[in-house]
């Protein structure tokens, strides 16, 4: 029998590094990309499975293009579409080149290579696709870190909308969105964030995940409690929402 593969852009550390870890378990062969070789090289030493390594700057649009032309050849059971940073701070305040790098990678990105995967694995009438979200993306907004929220409500609403094009069509080809809250990465780090809330680890966040696509839910929320909090902002107007997520996050600043 073929071996499956999986393909996971921001391997190299955090969430992606833990679905490298969790897929290998599971037998599969690994595509890992990210900027970081060296990274990527120690984490197919510690894996013993196979690996292909490939390097590239996903917040480069010519970079996306490239990267879809070698995965051509690639028969790719599942994609896990993760790479992502955050910029924090008032929008008066933030780094413009910051933001616009973040929106390349965040969305851009996200969207050039889910459409790829997507022509693939419909013409191949299989395939699995996990764009990783964040709860964030199923708020109203989130005064103190609007570029991200805003990224993030850009790929929620991009899944839900394919997954019901998907459903119509009958597609055999599974497309979902992962929604997590705070989780313990280098995330924080590279945003300028000390996160507020009690942070999960990559590890009970990526079960989570397996959890949902298992279900074949189009959006995975990790533990009842984040789910909890997700259901409950529903209920209220924004304008009573936004003040509170806007004190929340002026907790992060350091
Ligand atoms: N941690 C959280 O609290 C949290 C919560 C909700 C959602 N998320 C989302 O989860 C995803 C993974 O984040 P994480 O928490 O695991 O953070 P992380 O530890 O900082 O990992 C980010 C990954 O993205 C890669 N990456 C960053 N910029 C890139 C670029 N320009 N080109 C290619 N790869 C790039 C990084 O690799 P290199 O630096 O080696 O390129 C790294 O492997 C992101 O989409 C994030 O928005 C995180």
């Amino acid at each position: 029998m073929r071996q499956k593969t999986v393909w996971i852009t921001g391997a190299s550390s955090g969430i992606g590094m833990e679905f490298a870890r969790q897929y290998a378990k599971k037998g599969y062969r690994l595509i890992l990309t990210a900027r970081r070789r060296e990274r990527l090289e120690a984490l197919e030493k510690e894996l013993h499975v196979p690996c292909r390594i490939e390097v590239c700057d996903l917040s480069q649009e010519e970079e996306c293009y490239r990267i879809c032309n070698q995965m051509s050849d690639e028969t790719i059971d599942v994609f896990i579409n993760n790479a992502g940073m955050g910029a924090y701070g008032s929008f008066l305040e933030t780094s413009l080149e910051k933001e616009i790098t973040m929106l390349h990678l965040n969305d851009r990105a996200l969207h050039i290579l889910m459409k790829q995967m997507l022509l693939q694995m419909q013409k191949r009438g299989s395939g699995t696709i996990l764009n990783v979200a964040s709860s964030a993306g199923l708020f109203p907004g989130g005064p103190y870190m609007a570029a991200y929220y805003a990224s993030k409500a850009y790929v929620v609403s991009l899944t839900r909308a394919v997954s019901e094009e998907l459903r119509q069509l009958r597609s055999p080809v599974y497309v979902c969105a992962l929604c997590p809250g705070p989780v313990n990465t280098e995330f924080n780090a590279h945003a300028d964030v000390h996160s507020a809330l009690n942070g999960i680890s990559a590890k009970c966040c990526v079960r989570e995940a397996f959890r949902g696509m298992k279900r074949h839910k189009t959006i995975l929320v990790p533990t009842l409690l984040m789910r909890l909090g997700c259901s409950a902002q529903r209920l209220l107007p924004a304008r009573l929402l936004l003040p509170v997520v806007a004190h929340q996050q002026k907790k992060k600043g350091r």
